[in-house]
């Protein structure tokens, strides 16, 4: 008898290009977990349009429908409850998670960061707002942080880091396609991590 794979429920909210790597990777075995659900934030997410094509159970839970703050809360842990992740894989999503979220997955969410946390993070830092703002500050490193997530924006324990030298000629654009190449992998490896523990 093979032993089931752990299962991963992915949140986001844009282009959907993380949760199309990490499915890919995990179709190919190189992630050894199964995604069992999508949750999305917002409508016309890329994300959504992927797990439908896949046939993923995807759910949009926009806090917008909801008259308050816990009812939306508790849609969340409600709608995931079912799939009992093992981990819950935030890519790209750009909502603060609710405490009963929190409480009821306690240990199990991860994000990941194109900074090195606890630098160039927080509300507003996202896209390349990141990466205009270390530009600017002329530091000599970047990179990609993964983090269980707290109920601040990109805050809580650093799992795993890596770092993106800055050239001297580095830009905006090509400081985001350097970090862009190689943040995914090393999310598919952290996860992999994990997941043995
Ligand atoms: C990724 O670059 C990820 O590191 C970043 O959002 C992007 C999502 O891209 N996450 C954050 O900025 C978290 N604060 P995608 O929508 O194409 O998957």
């Amino acid at each position: 008898m093979t032993t089931p794979l752990p299962q991963l429920v992915i949140l986001a909210s844009g282009s959907g290009s993380t949760f199309d790597y990490l499915l890919h990777s995990s179709l190919k075995g190189l992630l050894r977990a199964k995604i069992v659900s999508l949750v999305v934030n917002k409508p016309n997410t890329g994300a959504m349009s992927i797990a439908l094509n896949h046939n993923i159970p995807a759910f949009e839970i926009n806090k917008k429908n909801f008259s308050n703050e816990s009812s939306w809360d508790l849609e969340m842990c409600q709608k995931v409850t079912p799939f009992q992740p093992d981990l819950i894989i935030l890519a790209g999503f750009n909502q603060l998670l609710g405490p009963l979220f929190l409480a009821q997955f306690k240990g199990k969410v991860m994000n990941i960061h194109p900074s090195l946390l606890p630098h160039f993070g927080g509300k507003g830092m996202y896209g390349n707002h990141i990466h205009k703002a270390v530009i600017e500050s002329k530091v000599k490193k970047s990179g990609i942080t993964i983090h269980w997530v707290s109920e601040h924006y990109d805050d809580g324990p650093i799992i795993a880091q890596k770092e993106v030298l800055i050239e001297n000629n580095e830009t905006v654009s090509s400081l985001e396609q350097k970090i862009k190449l190689q943040e995914k992998q090393f999310y598919v490896e952290i996860i992999n991590k994990i997941l043995i523990k």
